[in-house]
């Protein structure tokens, strides 16, 4: 193992199953020390989701400690946080992994679906990520990781709330990459895919390949110091590891000072949608950047 966490502390939302359990387990076993952050039991009895995980980590000589605050809401993202720093003293990494999903196609939406779903996967982003941001910042290091949906990046049926979350979160790594990178701060997302409670019978035959283990391997490297990318999104599912990304065409310059009109635009689709050359900007400048080009060029 060259990848490892030693003196790393880890904050993982949803990680009393699924996909954060994995996580927080390849941590945990790699060396950091973990909270694992998941609900309460709905009726109390016995040990939550996130203490079994707790245990599970304890039994292979692991360090962990369960929270159970909702990242729903910002005093409860301000108290996942805490528990990290009041019991191991600092915060290096967040998985934000925690997800419900509520799906009504559009015209059947509820307001309430649509708030549960935002709460969960957008605003907890911003929740949970905040107070540890601040703790990076003045620490010099952190990584941080969002749980995008290929639902949210490609779309899919039914899914407009949870769609709409998914993609938002990359809005907010990508400003967190920019606004973290003096202090050594990465922020990137992953899409994943993989056989869990959220999608049981849904899979069909590719159920047996989808193996949660397989999606944790690119989330553990994302979260690690060898890990100097930024502002990324990649996709990890059935063991196929793949970026995704967000391209500019060179597109169609109609010249400085001129006024296309829409059917000058329809004319020249093709054109503006041809992908041969694209760019991958890292920022909102590029756009004004090649502008300024082309207009410089013009006037030459
Ligand atoms: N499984 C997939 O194929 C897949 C695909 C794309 C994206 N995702 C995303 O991956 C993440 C993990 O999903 P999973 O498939 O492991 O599902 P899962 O249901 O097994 O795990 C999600 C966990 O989040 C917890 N949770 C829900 N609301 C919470 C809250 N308010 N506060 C704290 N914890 C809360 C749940 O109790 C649950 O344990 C989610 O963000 C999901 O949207 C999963």
């Amino acid at each position: 193992m060259t990848i490892s966490f030693g003196d790393r502390v880890a904050v993982i939302t949803g990680a009393g199953t699924g996909l954060g359990r994995s996580h927080a387990l390849e941590l945990a076993s790699r060396g950091a020390m973990v909270v694992v952050n998941d609900l309460a039991s709905p009726d109390g009895d016995g040990p939550s989701s996130a203490e079994t995980v707790v245990e599970e980590i304890r039994q292979s000589g692991g360090v962990a400690v369960a929270s159970h605050d909702s990242v729903a809401t910002q005093a409860g993202g301000a108290a996942i946080i805490a528990k990290a720093v009041d019991e191991f003293g600092r915060i290096d990494i967040v998985i934000n992994n925690a997800g419900i999903v509520r799906d009504a196609s559009f015209a059947k939406l509820s307001a309430e679906a649509t708030d549960a779903v935002l709460d969960v996967h957008l605003r907890a982003a911003f929740f949970v990520t905040q107070p540890a941001f601040v703790h990076m910042k003045e620490q010099g290091y952190g990584r941080i990781l969002f749980t995008s949906s290929g639902a949210g990046l490609f779309g899919n049926f039914g899914q407009a709330n949870y769609a709409a979350a998914k993609a938002g979160v990359v809005g907010l790594a990508n400003v967190l990459a920019i606004e973290g990178s003096r202090n050594n701060i990465a922020a990137n997302v992953l899409a994943p895919a993989a056989r869990t409670q959220m999608n049981e019978g849904l899979l069909g035959e590719l159920t047996d390949a989808l193996d949660p283990e397989l999606v944790t391997s690119m989330a553990v490297y994302l979260v690690s110091e060898e890990c100097d990318r930024t502002g990324e999104v990649y996709s990890a599912i059935g063991g196929r590891y793949a970026q995704i990304f967000i391209g500019l065409t060179p597109g169609w310059f109609a010249g400085a000072g001129a006024r296309p009109t829409a059917d000058d635009v329809a004319a020249n689709i093709e054109t503006i949608r041809d992908t041969t050359g694209f760019r991958v900007p890292t920022d909102v400048s590029t756009e004004v950047e090649e502008l300024t080009e082309l207009l410089r060029a013009g006037s030459q």
